[in-house]
């Protein structure tokens, strides 16, 4: 395979990727055709998750592909038969990550030759690194994107088969697959997408490029998903998408958006409901009254800020600014009294001024945030922020980020700090990782709990009286 005929794969290309098509998105159903079922039988598979939740539900679907053709779970890489890396393009060092990962597997091949190697995920959408991964790293087998999961069969079939490399990467997207078949992570957590892709394009983020145009999911796939997750005795669900906030936005021939899809799945009987990630220039009134009318959506929101200095955000593109931000948030804690909001913040955006990062500090204090991901900015190339000057230093950007990091602590403190000698109801995720005569789980409010317990309330929602907070937990007892 060294000379490769880079021209005959489906590659990616970012300017492909950056344009939205008219083109009205049809909803499809996922088959497995005959020749693709016992594929896997007698084989097993591993895949790497790297990204976030939309990345980890593509991982629990190419799971439930992978074992529909007959394939199990590997118990470790050692006798894994397909090993998937479902990479992620957010930041460079996700990436670097990824291309050490890569180095690495290079061992694994060369001991079992058979070993089927696939590349998929976000990076997998970015023309640089599959020329790079074409150019250097050739032990890849198959490297295909967040477009076209539901051709792994094809793919596996073909590496496995015919032996040859299968380079196929959709730079715009397709139609909605339903019926596509999944190995849920958790017994009684599950994610749920409600649409796919991102139009918002902030300047810095990949996201738009690597998952294409927004398009929604049917109210009604996701009503019968939700459904049978309760018939399964799921207990929460987490509705997925870049902005949430714009759920049915792109629907020509209904008016339903994201607060009536709230409503409809408080009436599904699942106990909690949880939603990521939302875009504060789409967050209506109708969600923040459906979020107060219902039972089961959780009063918790993570609402990305960014930054609080409106020059800054102008040239993010986020199409809102501190004022705004801070107009709904104030109308979102008065309309659901109580509720947790945490955020994401990056520093180090280009042209961003000490005056700007004080302006993101006292946006910190006025929001009184309950936590936050905080991210010093990262070139993504092909994004317009790639091109914009930067001459702040590194050094600058990471002090920066540890100021800011201080008091996102004590918001996370204080937010503990308000439920101490109440009771909270928690749902039972596992045994602690620091003691195992320890139980583990989140509040309504999202807020970690650990307390004395019995294994057997692992998926139960119980009442615990919180006796201490620290700044990453609370301590509790069962009442
Ligand atoms: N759609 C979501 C999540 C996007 S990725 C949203 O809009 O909130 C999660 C976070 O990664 C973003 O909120 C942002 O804070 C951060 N991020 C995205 N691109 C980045 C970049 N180039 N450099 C640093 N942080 C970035
Ligand atoms: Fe990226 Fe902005 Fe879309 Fe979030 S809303 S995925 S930050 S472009
Ligand atoms: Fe990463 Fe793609 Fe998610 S870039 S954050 S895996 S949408």
């Amino acid at each position: 395979m060294s000379n490769i005929d880079i021209e005959k794969y489906f590659k990616p290309d970012l300017n492909q990727a950056r344009k939205r098509s008219k083109k009205a998105i049809e909803e499809l159903q996922f088959n497995l055709s005959d020749a693709h079922y016992k594929i896997g039988v007698d084989k097993t598979y591993m895949i790497d998750t790297y990204g976030c939740q939309g990345n980890e539900a593509d991982s629990e679907t190419m799971a439930g592909i992978l074992e529909l053709m007959g394939f199990t779970k590997a118990l470790s890489e050692d006798n894994a038969d397909v090993i998937i890396l479902n990479t992620c393009a957010i930041r460079e060092n996700a990436e670097n990550r990824i291309w050490g990962e890569l180095g690495r597997l290079k061992a694994y091949k060369r001991q079992n030759p058979n070993l089927i190697l696939g590349l998929a995920g976000c990076m997998a959408q970015e023309e640089n690194v599959v020329e790079r991964v074409m150019k250097k790293y050739q032990h890849v087998d198959i490297i295909f994107g967040t477009h076209n999961i539901y051709k792994l069969p094809e793919y596996i079939e073909t590496a496995m088969f015919a032996k040859e490399r299968v380079i196929e990467v959709y730079s715009q997207e397709g139609d909605i697959i339903e019926n596509l078949p999944k190995v849920r992570t958790h017994k009684f957590k599950a994610w749920v997408n409600i649409m796919f892709g991102c139009d918002e394009f902030c300047t810095y983020c990949i996201v738009p490029y690597t998952r294409g145009k927004e398009r929604s999911r049917s109210k009604e796939e996701i009503i019968l998903e939700v459904n049978e997750l309760v018939h399964q005795g799921y207990k929460e669900v987490t509705l997925l998408g870049q902005n949430v906030n714009a759920y049915g936005k792109d629907f020509k021939d209904k008016n339903y958006t994201f607060g009536d899809l709230l409503r409809d799945l408080d009436q599904t009987g699942i106990e909690r409901i949880r939603f990521t990630t939302s875009h504060p220039h789409d967050l209506d009134r109708k969600t923040m009254e459906a979020m107060r009318d219902s039972k089961h959506v959780m009063p918790f929101f993570h609402l990305p800020v960014q930054s609080g200095s409106n020059p800054v955000l102008k040239k993010m593109n986020r199409h809102y600014t501190k004022e705004s931000y801070l107009k709904v948030l104030n109308e979102l804690k008065s309309t659901v009294p109580g509720i947790a909001v945490t955020t994401d913040i990056i520093v180090g955006f280009p042209t961003e001024t000490e005056a700007d990062f004080l302006e993101t500090l006292d946006l910190v204090e006025k929001a009184e945030f309950e936590g936050a991901f905080t991210f010093v900015f990262s070139k993504r190339e092909g994004t317009p922020a790639a091109s914009f000057e930067d001459d702040t230093p590194e050094e600058i950007k990471k002090q920066r980020l540890y100021i800011l990091n201080e008091r996102v602590n004590q918001g996370y403190l204080k937010g503990n700090e308000r439920f101490v000698g109440k009771i909270v109801k928690v749902l039972v995720d596992g045994v602690s990782k620091y003691d195992d005569e320890v139980l583990a789980g989140y509040t309504e409010h999202n807020k970690l709990v650990n307390f004395k317990g019995e294994p057997s309330l692992i998926g139960q929602i119980v009442n615990v009286r919180v006796t201490l907070a620290k700044t990453w937990f609370l301590m509790g007892e069962l009442s």
